[in-house]
């Protein structure tokens, strides 16, 4: 049997990277995709079919696409959407630039990229799109609005997607990783210098411990490997009826069931305490 196809953003570093790797030795056709030519360069010196894609541009996605469905004579089983940045800072704090690049990568590019697909999967009868959001897409955490904000749009996308599939063999899937392994920080906190204005802000004595956080190596408690995302993708993939949700983490499971059953100021002092000490 031909291997089914599957579409990966954000390959360049840490989940992304693994869901390729994993996905490869589990015996998919793994297209492993990048926003940099040097990563893309990269994962093709590793063996993998790579193609550039910027999700803050129309084109590189418009020819991503192309290029995959040209490989693969017309058929994308799954796409995973898992390529993101998380803009750090105080909401009011967010010029609207920062607030629109947030939304470029994490909602804009992505929605467009699964409505390119999307033709494929109806024109084959099948697929599943798996979008990776975050514990920040079922409870909010203070000084991360932006990525909260795009999270919970992901989430949004994702459930009405579902909605409107509904009579097809098309699966949506929502995948809400706590802390992991990655590049995320780091690339959280070149987002935060590049941004957020912290001398002239309120926050400025907050945004030195942000700072120290998302600069030093200490792992946030109950962060897993990426690989525990890699587990939670496999189901999404091969049930037979995938689940809307796959919660990945400690935390994400405590908070999931937090949000049921305590009421909004309970919840909001513990999400004010969390806030403080983390940044995911
Ligand atoms: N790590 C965590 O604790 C955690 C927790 C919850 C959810 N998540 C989610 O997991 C996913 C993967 O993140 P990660 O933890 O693996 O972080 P990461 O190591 O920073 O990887 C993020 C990936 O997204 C890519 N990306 C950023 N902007 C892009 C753009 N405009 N177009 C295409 N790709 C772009 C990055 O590419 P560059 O290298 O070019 O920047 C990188 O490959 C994200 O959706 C994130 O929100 C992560």
């Amino acid at each position: 049997m031909e291997p089914k196809n599957i579409l990966i953003t954000g390959c360049s570093s840490g989940i992304g990277q693994c869901l390729a790797r994993g996905l490869r030795v589990r015996g998919y056709r793994v297209f492993a995709s990048a926003r940099k030519e040097a990563d893309v360069a990269a994962l093709s010196a590793a063996g993998f079919e790579s193609v550039r894609l910027d999700l803050d541009s129309s084109e590189s996605i418009h020819a991503a696409v192309q290029t995959v469905l040209k490989h693969t004579q017309g058929r994308i089983y799954a796409l995973i959407n898992n390529g993101a940045f998380g803009q750090p800072g105080a909401v009011e704090d967010l010029s609207r630039a920062a607030l629109h690049a947030q939304f470029e990568t994490n909602v804009f590019g992505t929605q467009e990229l699964t409505n390119r697909v999307i033709p494929a999967m109806r024109a084959q009868g099948e697929g599943r799109i798996i979008n990776i959001s975050s514990l920040l897409g079922i409870v909010c955490l203070a000084y991360r609005g932006a990525y909260n904000a795009s999270k919970f749009a992901l989430e949004a996308l994702s459930d009405t997607m579902r909605l409107e599939l509904r009579n097809t063999n098309i699966h949506v899937s929502i995948v809400e990783p706590g802390p992991i392994e990655s590049r995320f920080r780091a690339n959280a906190y070149e987002a935060f210098k590049r941004n957020i204005d912290r001398e002239h802000s309120v926050f400025r004595e907050y945004y030195a411990g942000v700072e120290q956080r998302l600069g030093g190596p200490k792992p946030l408690p109950f962060t897993l490997p990426p690989e525990a995302v890699l587990k939670k993708v496999f189901r999404a993939l091969e049930a037979r009826r995938p689940k809307a949700r796959y919660a990945v983490t400690f935390p994400t499971h405590l908070f999931a069931v937090l949000r049921r059953v305590l009421p909004v100021r309970a919840l909001d002092r513990v999400l004010a305490a969390v806030s403080n000490k983390g940044q995911r």
